[in-house]
């Protein structure tokens, strides 16, 4: 028994694989394209591991994908890949359009042609897993409920858009082809081995820099923070018993403001890594312009997994907090060597200017 994983250098994807071979010898095949968000540092403790094999190549790659799937003979498919920063799909769309719209169709041509060469057990017990977001719900105002796995696709961001897409060919997949499909919809994730282009990786290294710490427009936007690791075992429960067909939206009900994340990140560091002056972090916060579009408020309801496959976060947002900030504090060189030049020539384009206060 097999699963491939694409997307296995990301910041989630990485997660589950190491989560997966933490407790598991079902061997994984690991197809990435090693964009600038995909780093093989993240995996280093797996080499030599005989279960891990990476192949780098992109889910668009029909010939590719296909002989992967004669060779290795999945029992699943989980598709992580995807372009993720809302950022830079405001910035460049196609990339978006490329990976998570033409990427996703070329990936499930692929995983039908080899789903219907499957005989008998095999074919019976095999599942795409397609990773997605809460993002294509669209935005929530302030006393309206979480999103259920019901609520209208209305995506904002050319991300979204992308998103909200794919999910559509993998649930016509199922619906026109028969093909065992699984799809989850999660809110935002943080943890270990997160880029610093988003949220809250972004507010611990610049804080340990001394850089300031970008909040767009009020800072009253609010999202749903989850633990990585808690999306990762929300995965391999879906994957276990989830029933194809099916949608599963995954959060750990932890709705906050992006200002009250902020402070939290500040507030840990002040204890963790207090500053030789004295001075707490806040004083670095600055307020800078809002991104276009800004979704106001995103919030899961995760009843339904929680009902059906009996599945529910092990972290509190306090503890996984304080977890990830010691994380990143251990791990300098990590977040050192993915802020290489690209990174830099990103972050010099996305926040040049953007000053309001
Ligand atoms: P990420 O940007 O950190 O990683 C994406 C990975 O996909 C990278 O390793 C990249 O190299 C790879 N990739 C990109 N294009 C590819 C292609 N064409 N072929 C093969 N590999 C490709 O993203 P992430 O935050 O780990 O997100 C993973 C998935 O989870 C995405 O589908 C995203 O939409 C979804 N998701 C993310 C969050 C979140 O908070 N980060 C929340 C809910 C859902
Ligand atoms: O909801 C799930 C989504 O969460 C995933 O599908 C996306 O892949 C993931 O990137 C994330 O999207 P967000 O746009 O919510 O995450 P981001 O970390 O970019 O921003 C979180 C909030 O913080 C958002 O309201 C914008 C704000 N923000 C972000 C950055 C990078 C700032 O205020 N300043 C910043 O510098």
């Amino acid at each position: 028994m097999t699963i491939l994983v694409t997307g296995g250098a990301g910041f989630i994807g990485a997660n589950f694989v190491l989560d997966w071979l933490a407790q598991s010898n079902e061997p994984i095949v690991n197809l990435d394209k090693l964009t600038y968000a995909g780093n093989l540092e993240t995996l280093a403790g797996l080499q030599g591991d005989a279960r891990h094999t990476f192949v780098p190549g992109d889910i668009g790659d029909n010939a590719l994908v296909a002989s992967l799937l004669a060779m290795h003979q999945p029992r699943a498919v989980l598709n992580f890949a995807a372009e993720s920063h809302v950022d830079r799909s405001i910035r460049s769309p196609e990339d978006f359009v490329q990976t998570n719209v033409v990427g996703t169709f070329r990936l499930l041509e692929a995983v039908r042609a080899y789903w219907n060469g499957l005989q008998s057990e095999a074919k019976t017990s095999f599942c795409l897993l397609h990773v997605s977001t809460e993002e294509v719900y669209g935005s929530l105002g302030a006393t309206d409920p979480p999103f259920t796995e019901t609520h209208r696709y209305e995506p904002n961001s050319p991300y979204s858009a992308s998103k909200a897409a794919s999910d559509h060919l993998v649930r016509a997949y199922h619906h026109t082809y028969g093909l065992p499909v699984l799809t989850t919809n999660c809110s935002n994730n943080y943890g270990p081995y997160h880029f610093p282009e988003k949220l809250i990786p972004l507010m611990i290294v610049n804080a340990m820099a001394g850089k300031s710490l970008p909040v767009y427009g009020d800072g009253m936007q609010v999202r749903d923070w989850l633990y990585v690791k808690d999306h990762c075992s929300a995965i391999r429960r879906v994957l276990e018993a989830g029933q194809p067909g099916e949608v599963y939206n995954i959060g750990g009900w932890n709705e906050k403001s992006n200002s009250e994340i902020v402070h939290t990140v500040c507030t840990l560091l002040d204890e963790l890594r207090p500053k030789a002056d004295g001075t707490p972090y806040s004083t670095q916060i600055t307020t800078v312009k809002d991104r276009p579009g800004h979704d106001r408020r995103y919030a899961i309801d995760a009843s339904k997994i929680e009902r059906e496959l009996g599945w529910k976060p092990a972290e509190t947002f306090e503890s996984g907090i304080r977890k990830t900030v010691q994380w990143y504090l251990a791990n300098p060189d990590w977040a050192a060597h993915v802020q290489s030049g690209a990174y830099r020539d990103w972050v010099q384009t996305q926040y040049a200017g953007t000053a309001v206060a």
